[in-house]
Parts: C-alpha cells; sequence; structure tokens
C-alpha cells in the first residue's frame, strides 16, 4: 500500500453542506448512450439504441446524452434518425458530448440540426496528473482550451435555431485543486454569459472516484460556494464508481449542493461505472421522496438494459436483483409473515415489513416468491409459503412437524418448491387419513 499516495484535495476547514436530507429528486441526465455505450463490450447498433433511447423517454428522462456524434458516424446516423423519426419529444433536452475542438464542434453542429431543445456539452481534463503525463501542459493552457472550446460553440449558436445550452465538464475534476477547477469554470462562465432564464450547467465529473464520499461532497459544496452567480449555475455531478461509492458520492454531493446528477441504468459504465441512477432513485422513493422518475416495473427496465447491452443485472443489485425480495433464514420468514399480517390487520398506509424495505409489488415484482424453503428456513417460513401460494393457513399445531419434515427433506435436496411443501401436507395429514 505504501506506493499509493493519499490524494490531498481540500484545504479547508468549515463542512456546511447546505442540506441535512435529500428533499427532492435533481434533474436526472442519463449517459447511457454515451459513458455507458463506449464501455461495452458489443456497443449498441442503431436499432437498439433507438430503443434504448425510447426507455429512458418512458422512465422520464428529461436529459439524454445521446453520444458524441461528431466523433463517431453510428452516433451521428443515430441522432439524425431520432430526428428524422420524430422521436424526440418536446420537452426533452438531447445532449451531446463534444472536445473543445473546431471542426468536431462544427459536425455537431451538423448533427443536432433541427432539435428543439439541446444540451451542448464541452470537456476538458484538467487535473494535476492529466496536465503533467497526458497533455504536457500548464494551467493556464489549460483554461485556454475550455474558453476557446466555449467561443467556438457560442459562435456555432449564432446559426442554431433550437435552444441550446452549454455544459462544460472539467475532466477528472477529483483529481484538480478547487481553485483551478474554479477558476476555469469562471473562465468559461466569462465568455458564455449565462442568464437566469439560460443557466450554464457545470458537471463536476468525479472521472475517477478517488476518495471517500464525503470528500467529493466537500469538493462540491466547495464550488458551489465558491462560483458567482450561482443562480445563473446548475451545478450537475458524474460520480463514477471505482471504489463502489457511487451512490453514496452521489447522496453526500446532493446534500452538499448539486442540483443534477449524471449517471446510467444499473451503473453500466467505464470500468466499474458510473453512478446507478435507478439506484439513487429507488433510494429516494423508500424514504418517500417522489423520484421523479417511472420507475416501478423494474423487469421491464431490466429486460430492456440486459437485450440493449449484453450485461446481465446481478441477482443481489439493489431493487432489481433477481434475489433482492426473497428470505431464506427462518427468521426472516417468520418476521416478514408477521410483518405482512400486522400490516394487514392494521390496513396501515405505511410500508414496514421487517426485512423488505419495500413493498415488492411497487417495482412490479409482486408474482415473484417473496420467501423460499430450504435448509436455513424456519417453520414460520413453511407456514407463510402455503399461506402465500395456496391462501392455506396451517393449523399452529402443525408448524413444526411439516417443518422438521420439509428441512429433512430440503438437507437432501435443497430447496424445496411450493408445490413440494404442499404435496407434503397432503401426504402427511389427507392422504394418511383417508
Ligand atoms: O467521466 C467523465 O469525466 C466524463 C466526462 C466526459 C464528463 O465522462
Ligand atoms: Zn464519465
Amino acid at each position: 500500500y505504501q506506493k499509493y499516495k493519499h490524494v490531498p484535495v481540500l484545504d479547508y476547514k468549515e463542512r456546511q453542506w447546505p442540506n441535512k436530507e435529500i428533499q427532492k429528486a435533481p434533474i436526472w441526465c442519463s449517459v447511457d448512450l454515451r459513458d455507458g455505450n463506449q464501455a461495452l463490450i458489443e456497443p449498441m447498433v442503431v436499432e437498439e439504441k433507438l430503443e434504448f433511447f425510447n426507455l429512458l423517454v418512458k422512465l422520464g428522462f428529461k436529459e439524454i446524452e445521446i453520444g458524441f456524434p461528431s466523433a463517431s458516424q453510428l452516433e451521428y446516423d443515430f441522432l439524425r434518425t431520432l430526428v428524422d423519426r420524430k422521436m424526440i419529444p418536446d420537452d426533452v433536452r438531447v445532449q451531446i458530448l463534444c472536445q473543445c475542438r473546431q471542426h468536431l464542434i462544427d459536425k455537431s453542429f451538423e448533427a443536432i440540426k433541427g432539435i428543439k431543445n439541446v444540451v451542448f456539452h464541452i470537456y476538458n481534463s484538467t487535473s494535476t496528473l492529466q496536465r503533467d503525463v497526458v497533455f504536457h501542459m500548464n494551467r493556464e493552457e489549460i483554461k485556454q482550451i475550455a474558453i476557446e472550446g466555449t467561443r467556438m460553440v457560442k459562435e456555432g449558436a449564432k446559426n442554431f435555431d433550437g435552444n441550446l445550452w452549454l455544459e462544460y465538464s472539467p475532466e477528472s475534476f477529483t483529481g484538480t485543486e478547487m481553485d483551478f477547477a474554479l477558476e476555469v469554470c469562471e473562465a468559461v462562465k466569462e465568455v458564455w454569459q449565462p442568464t437566469v432564464e439560460r443557466p450554464i450547467i457545470f458537471n463536476l465529473p468525479a472521472t475517477v472516484e478517488m476518495n471517500t464520499p464525503n470528500v467529493y461532497a466537500d469538493q462540491i459544496e466547495w464550488m458551489s460556494s465558491h462560483f458567482t452567480e450561482r443562480e445563473k449555475i446548475i451545478l450537475s455531478i458524474h460520480p463514477h464508481n471505482d471504489r463502489g461509492c457511487g451512490v453514496a458520492a452521489t447522496e453526500l454531493a446532493l446534500l452538499a449542493g448539486a442540483e443534477r446528477v449524471e449517471g446510467t441504468l444499473f451503473g453500466n459504465g467505464e470500468r466499474t461505472g458510473n453512478v446507478d441512477i435507478l439506484n439513487v432513485a429507488y433510494n429516494m422513493f423508500s424514504q418517500g421522496i417522489n423520484p421523479e422518475l417511472n420507475i416501478e416495473n423494474v423487469n421491464e427496465i431490466i429486460e430492456v438494459t440486459e437485450r440493449c447491452t449484453k450485461m446481465g443485472v446481478p441477482p443481489r443489485h439493489p431493487y432489481a436483483g433477481k434475489l433482492v425480495f426473497t428470505a431464506f433464514s427462518g427468521s426472516h420468514q417468520d418476521a416478514i409473515s408477521k410483518g405482512m399480517q400486522a400490516l394487514h390487520e392494521r390496513n396501515s398506509a405505511i410500508w414496514e415489513v421487517p426485512y423488505l424495505p419495500i413493498d415488492p409489488s411497487d417495482v412490479g415484482r409482486e408474482y415473484e416468491p417473496l420467501v423460499r424453503i430450504n435448509s436455513q428456513s424456519g417453520k414460520g417460513g413453511v407456514a407463510f409459503v402455503l399461506e402465500q401460494y395456496y391462501g392455506f393457513k396451517l393449523p399452529k399445531e402443525m408448524h413444526k412437524e411439516l417443518a422438521d419434515k420439509i428441512q429433512a427433506m430440503s438437507e437432501t435436496q435443497g430447496e424445496v418448491s411450493p408445490e413440494q411443501i404442499m404435496d407434503t401436507f397432503r401426504n402427511m395429514y389427507i392422504d394418511a387419513k383417508e
């Protein structure tokens, strides 16, 4: 471990994140079709991108980064197909990514012709490491790239008919000195001249997640409180997940003042992925906050995503994995059973069931088995399965005897299905009596 240096990023004492709790959904921007797609072993073809775009629209995304049309013919064609087939709803902003280079910016303007609402996203890398080993440029030279890029977009925008917003990302922000990140953003703002009605988006990416989530949040808070004309800025975050903390980093950054989140469905993206927007949104949902995304049918989201990306959703993925509403252990099954019963008896509007943070039916999972019976299950679980699957309330006196029998079966065969439990019950108590 001695070969890794601690990355010192901040030198200030006060930590006063403005929000103590997340109270409302941020502006969501899906980067599935760009950051997510560029990380696929088999990138999506146009038809797959079209289907994915439709899914994102259906989920309620109002900002969708569709790719890098000036650098990829496929992404150019995809964008033109969206336009030709009139697939972009009026209330959706199409976002395109572009480097700060004249010919790419020109080509991007060609690609976005006829689109009503566009976010033109330019970026350049600002971190100490990239300045040193990749670009061999000093701070001033790096800042000039951003300024020039902004000028080029401003010039091109004069001949563009739609509504065009600028997004600027100091790429590798998490490895950049805060005062320099601020200096570059302020210089971009000076050129662009945003207004309250047409704010500029500053997207501060954790291009590589380098630190604990609170440090990212501190960086966001620092930027948020040092920007001038804050009301003309939308502060966006773009967390990656290298330390496995993308969701936590997002939530803390929202507390620290971020207003917009870029991420992907199920966290697809470079290396360990971008932040999983669905995870953040379901977390909000499970705490009574409207996520402002239509995420009630997780099965459909999984189905389209898996088909288009050819990547599977892991069985323990929060809210979406196959196993997340399954209880294996007897004590859990028993508690779930009692919790469900209490909910029913009290006719409670508030979901409170042990071990089930949300009602599975809220995400379209009501038909999935909640309880599976194996050697870890207790007697409550067996009775619960009979009631769940067959509406049959097993008399209390029979709980232990039947559960012992099922447990013995599971020790030799593994999991016991609800049908086998019912058959065993019949054999023991009905057939035996006849
Ligand atoms: O991760 C990143 O920094 C990016 C930028 C292009 C925003 O994807
Ligand atoms: Zn990224």
